[in-house]
């Protein structure tokens, strides 16, 4: 197999693989960039089908954060984990703490906190080996569970969005589709529903779909059917690349502005989507607001009015990245890629500067 040639491998400064017999273990903790900052970003626990899709997920996971961090504007550099989930039982404790070691090793180039897959209990257990994890709900004065302040950024990212296509200030009467009744999904439709939205949703767990059919008079569908179900906004929020050559063919939104990273299977399906004329909302800029506070626990500056006050921003920031590719008639994923991008380059410099004047 390749690893530096590797579609995914783009510049990325480290990639870690760990194994400990003894737990089971089998994890890739990939650095982006450290640039900007200690590289950050969340460890994901799946049942991976092959190794090859394990390491692509955390190259391409990482390299969302490094984009995600440096558009929000936060001193942290991109890193993401990934834990390959043991076939048959295993003791969880045990396998994460053997995890714990391996980021203490890395000596702060990488934080840690939730994902699909790991929970707020998990970082305590992964507490126990090391400090570098954040989202650590029972320590006080942190912020706990990120999922509330990501599902508040897509929030106002909707909302935004809803303002540039749709030239409409409120989502009353407005419908939106949502994949994913998670820990944001859950959050999302809650805000939607009181702002006066309908819902359509879909989970692969029933009982999801059925607590939201009760609490917000949602309609349910099938997990083939969201992605073409007519909406005005679509709002994915379960796992990566639903966005491809053929599922934007049969989209039947407006909007598409959701959680989940990764959303774009290439890097041409921005383009596909703009050609459609659909506004789409790239996602590592909509779903920042859980590291945004993540990064707040992290600096110990945890005060949730201000955090709020920044998740909320995330608005304004979309609204500039739309202005700016119609303005170039660009797809509003490549406006994120470049300012990205050239955040992380200059601060590159900057650090190459001060180490050469030292
Ligand atoms: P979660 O694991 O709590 O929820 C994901 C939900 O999607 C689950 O209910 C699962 O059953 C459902 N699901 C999985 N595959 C599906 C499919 N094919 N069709 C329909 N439903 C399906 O995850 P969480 O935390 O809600 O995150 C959702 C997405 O947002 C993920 O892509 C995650 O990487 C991303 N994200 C989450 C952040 C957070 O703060 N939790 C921060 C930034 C991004």
């Amino acid at each position: 197999m390749t690893v530096f040639s590797a579609a995914d491998f783009s510049n990325h400064e480290q990639v870690v693989f760990v194994q400990d017999a003894e737990t089971g273990l089998k994890a890739i903790i990939a650095l982006h960039s450290t640039a900007l900052g200690p590289a950050a970003g969340g460890c994901r626990m799946w049942r991976y089908a092959s190794d090859e899709e394990a390491i692509r997920d955390a190259l391409r996971l990482s390299k969302g954060m490094s984009h995600k961090n440096a558009m929000a504007d936060l001193p942290l550099g991109g890193g993401k984990s990934v834990i390959i989930a043991p076939e048959g039982s295993y003791d969880r404790q045990a396998l994460l703490r053997a995890f714990g070691r391996a980021i203490h090793s890395l000596g702060g180039r990488y934080i840690t906190a939730e994902d699909v897959g790991t929970s707020v209990a998990d970082m305590l257990v992964i507490r126990q080996e090391t400090p570098h994890v954040s989202g650590l709900s029972t320590e006080p004065g942190k912020g706990g569970d990120p999922s509330p302040y990501t599902a508040l950024g897509v929030y106002s990212g909707i909302k935004a969005s809803v303002r540039h296509k749709l030239g409409k200030d409120s989502l009353e009467g407005l419908t939106v589709a949502v994949q994913g009744l998670g820990n944001v999904g859950r959050h999302l439709c809650a805000m939607l529903h009181k702002d006066g939205a309908k819902l359509i949703v879909t989970d692969i767990a029933q009982d999801r779909v059925q607590a939201a059919v009760e609490a917000w008079g949602a309609k349910a569908v099938g997990l083939g059917e969201i992605l073409s179900v007519e909406a005005d906004v679509l709002a994915p929020c379960a796992l990566g690349a639903v966005l491809t050559a053929e599922t934007i063919a049969k989209l039947n939104v407006s909007i598409v502005a959701g959680a989940a990273n990764n959303q774009l299977a290439t890097a041409e399906d921005g383009e596909r989507i703009r050609q459609r004329g659909i506004l789409y909302a790239p996602d590592y800029v909509i779903n920042a607001g859980g590291i945004i506070a993540v990064s707040h626990e992290i600096l110990n500056q945890f005060e949730e009015p201000v955090v709020i006050a920044k998740v909320e921003a995330i608005g304004a920031r979309l609204a500039g990245i739309f202005a700016q590719a119609d303005k170039e008639g660009l797809s509003t994923a490549t406006v994120a890629d470049r300012l990205a991008e050239e955040k992380i380059a200059a601060a590159r410099k900057k650090n190459a500067a001060t180490t050469k004047a030292a």
